[in-house]
Formats: C-alpha cells, sequence, structure tokens
C-alpha cells in the first residue's frame, strides 16, 4: 500500500512534512536552555488558539482522554456531581471516565445526530437549588456523528440559570480547525490533543485552564499524580517538566503553531469551513444523508455519511482501503455498520479531498450503491472552483 495516500480518518490526521521534519530531531537535553526556548512559546502560542488571555495552558504526554482524566482529577472531588449530555460516543466515553471516577454523573440522553441540549441544561441547573452541580461536560465537537454543539450556549444557558457550575468542554477534534473562544464563552477547561488539528503525532494532551479552575483545584480531592496540574505549572514556570517530557512533540508544536499563526487562525477555519462545504455538497449529489440533524450542526472536521439501507458501512469502508489504500473513518458505536466518516481536519487541501471523495466513489460503485459516478466528485469540484481564491 502507497503511503502517498492521505487519510481521510478524523484525527490522527495527516502530518505535514514541514512537522514531520520539525519532530525529526536527535535527543536533546530537556532541562538545556534550547528547550525552555522550545517551550514557553509553545504554552504562550496555544492561548491564541484556546481564544483565552486569562487561561493557563497545560499540557501532557498523554491523549485526550489523559485530558478529560486530567479536568476531573485536577477539579473534583469524590461524590461530586457533573452533568453532562450524550449524544455520540465521546460524550459517552468521558461520561464513563467520570463514573469511574466515582463522580455522581447526572446524564441527558439525547439522539445521536443533535448537539448539546443548552435549554435541558438550563433546566437541569435551574432544579438544582441546591448547586450540588459542579461541572458541565460538552464535547464541542461529536466526532462518531460530525456534529458540532453551540458553546456559547450551553454558556447563556448556565449564567440564565444563575449557576456556578464550570464549564469543561472537549474541543479534541475543532480546535485549531474551528473557531474556538474559551473567555468569550466561559469555558473553565477545554481539553484538546495533539493529532488532529495540531496535524501531529499523538501524545500530548493540551488543556486551556480558567483561574476558577485553578482555584477548584486547591480543594478538590481526587487522587492525581502523573496529571497533577500543580506539579506542571510549578516546572513549566521555570521552563521545564516534572518528568521527562515528549521532546519531538513538543518541537513539532513549536512548529505547528507558527504554521497556524502564518496561515492565520480565520484563513484555518475558513479553510475548513471551504473544504468541509464541498464534502457536503457530495454526499447531497449522492443522495445521502448526513447523521448531523441540521445545518447549524455541521461539523467542518468530519462528516458522518448514512449509508443506504441495505448496505453495511464497514464493508465499504474495508473495501476502500483494502482496494485502494485510503483510509475512512467507521461508523462507532450506534453509528456502526450505519455510516462512515470522512475526516477533513488537519493538513489538507481541496485537491486532496477531491481524492477521498473519487475514491469512496470507487468503492461504492464497486460495491453497487445507488449513485452516480463522479457525480459528487464534480459537486465539489464546482463548489472548489466557485470558491477558491483566483475566482473570487
Ligand atoms: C471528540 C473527541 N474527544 C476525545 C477523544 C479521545 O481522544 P484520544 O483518542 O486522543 O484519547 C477523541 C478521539 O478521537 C475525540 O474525537
Amino acid at each position: 500500500m502507497s503511503d502517498q495516500n492521505p487519510v481521510f480518518i478524523p484525527g490522527p490526521t495527516n502530518i505535514p512534512d514541514r512537522l514531520r521534519n520539525a519532530m525529526h530531531i536527535q535527543t536533546r537535553d530537556h532541562r538545556a536552555p534550547d528547550f525552555v526556548e522550545t517551550f514557553a512559546p509553545v504554552l504562550e502560542d496555544c492561548k491564541r488558539v484556546f481564544g483565552t488571555e486569562t487561561g493557563q495552558v497545560i499540557t501532557f504526554p498523554a491523549s485526550g482522554t489523559g485530558g478529560w482524566e486530567a479536568s476531573i482529577c485536577n477539579t473534583l472531588s469524590a461524590g461530586d456531581t457533573v452533568l453532562v449530555a450524550r449524544y455520540g460516543m465521546f460524550s459517552h466515553r468521558w461520561i464513563d471516565l467520570c463514573q469511574r471516577h466515582n463522580l455522581e454523573v447526572q446524564v441527558i440522553d439525547c439522539e445521536w445526530g443533535s448537539g448539546a441540549p443548552a435549554d435541558l441544561f438550563e433546566q437541569a441547573l435551574k432544579a438544582d437549588t441546591d448547586k450540588t452541580i459542579k461541572a458541565v461536560l460538552v464535547t464541542h465537537n461529536e466526532t462518531a456523528t460530525g456534529v458540532k454543539s453551540d458553546i456559547a450556549a450551553v454558556r447563556r444557558a448556565m449564567d440564565a440559570a444563575s449557576h456556578p457550575a464550570m464549564l469543561f468542554v472537549d474541543c479534541v477534534s475543532s480546535l485549531a480547525s474551528m473557531p474556538f473562544h474559551m473567555d468569550d464563552w466561559g469555558v473553565d477547561i477545554a481539553v484538546s490533543g495533539s493529532q488532529k488539528g495540531f496535524m501531529l503525532a499523538t501524545g500530548m494532551a493540551i488543556l486551556g485552564v480558567s483561574q476558577k479552575a485553578l482555584a477548584a483545584m486547591e480543594t478538590a480531592t481526587l487522587p492525581r499524580t502523573f496529571f497533577d496540574f500543580r506539579d506542571m505549572m510549578a516546572a513549566n514556570a521555570s521552563g521545564g517538566f516534572p518528568y521527562t517530557p515528549p521532546l519531538q512533540l513538543i518541537y513539532g508544536m513549536r512548529e505547528s503553531l507558527k504554521m497556524l499563526l502564518e496561515e492565520g487562525l480565520d484563513n484555518v477555519y475558513a479553510r475548513h469551513f471551504r473544504l468541509a462545504e464541498g464534502v457536503r455538497k457530495a454526499v447531497e449529489a449522492w443522495g445521502m444523508k448526513l447523521c448531523a440533524q441540521s445545518p447549524e450542526l455541521y461539523s467542518d472536521t468530519v462528516s458522518a455519511i448514512y449509508v443506504p439501507e441495505g448496505f453495511d458501512s464497514n464493508e465499504l469502508t474495508e473495501h476502500a482501503f483494502n482496494a485502494y489504500g485510503v483510509s475512512f473513518g467507521i461508523g462507532l458505536g450506534e453509528m456502526n455498520g450505519k455510516a462512515f466518516r470522512i475526516g477533513h481536519l488537519g493538513s489538507l487541501t481541496d485537491v486532496m479531498v477531491l481524492s477521498g471523495l473519487a475514491t469512496i466513489e470507487m468503492a461504492m460503485a464497486d460495491l453497487n450503491y445507488p449513485f452516480e459516478l463522479g457525480s459528487g466528485v464534480r459537486a465539489a469540484q464546482e463548489y472548489y472552483r466557485a470558491t477558491a481564491a483566483a475566482n473570487q
């Protein structure tokens, strides 16, 4: 199989040469001054991506799941109540993690394909007159269903209920690809990772933490050692790490942030919207449906697409891989067998997306899907031609 083909899974994403080269370094001493010079700007520049001036960026050698765990164990105590809506595999897994930490998890079950229910959050918070709910947990971009939730609306709901709970947001598959405004949205902890919008290998959990969450850390009693914010912040203050850092990834992060800021965050978001819109035009031309229930929920980083009745989406993704050497995302959880996913985030151009659409069309044609070969590619081509910078 050729490793020239891009992946169309929603993370880990394609690693551009510039970042592969940045990570291709010999071991260096993480106590030497050049590490300090590399790491300090990483923390500073990440703030711009999170959209925070008042928050603190904290990273751990971990994946997004480690970031979830760090958010919980630094700020909460066993028996604390958290309010969470479940509308996909990742919100489900965060709930599971909280339950295993002996938190009281008040779950609002929603249909997969819908987003965070701000109105139901408001009701639940208003009903919580004793203020037992300590945090509201929201998955910004549900990677399983391709649904983006309105975090500003959740914040408004919390304010309308005059509830002091903290707001924790999973932005693993949205940060550095879709707009994120930690301060404006009043987010207390935002959890992300290196392997999606940052276009790097997996291995760094990246968190934005508000002053309110840092204050909660002082009284929280869940056990923490590896993920202790206090140890990490104390070491970071002098440019260091409390244990061995993922050195190559940190050099990669330095370069990734340079790339993102050179392109300009607004341009990064506009590129993701445009790529996603081309994919959505293709889905429409195929006569197929997105899992996301309405346009305001459409994710610009991943599209989850129902296959027609009587077809098995696993067969489609397996065939695309075996016949053409291209990976697409499988349907997760409730979506397994019913939907496949096209990841369109990170280091991607319209030309690369067109190759993915052409490939999945070949696979669908091989499996006798009821659609016209070339129709989705054409729809995306027309959209990309009409919106290309040269044609504006
Ligand atoms: C929205 C979301 N949250 C959390 C995770 C878990 O992150 P990780 O696999 O890096 O532990 C993922 C992974 O795909 C994700 O998409």
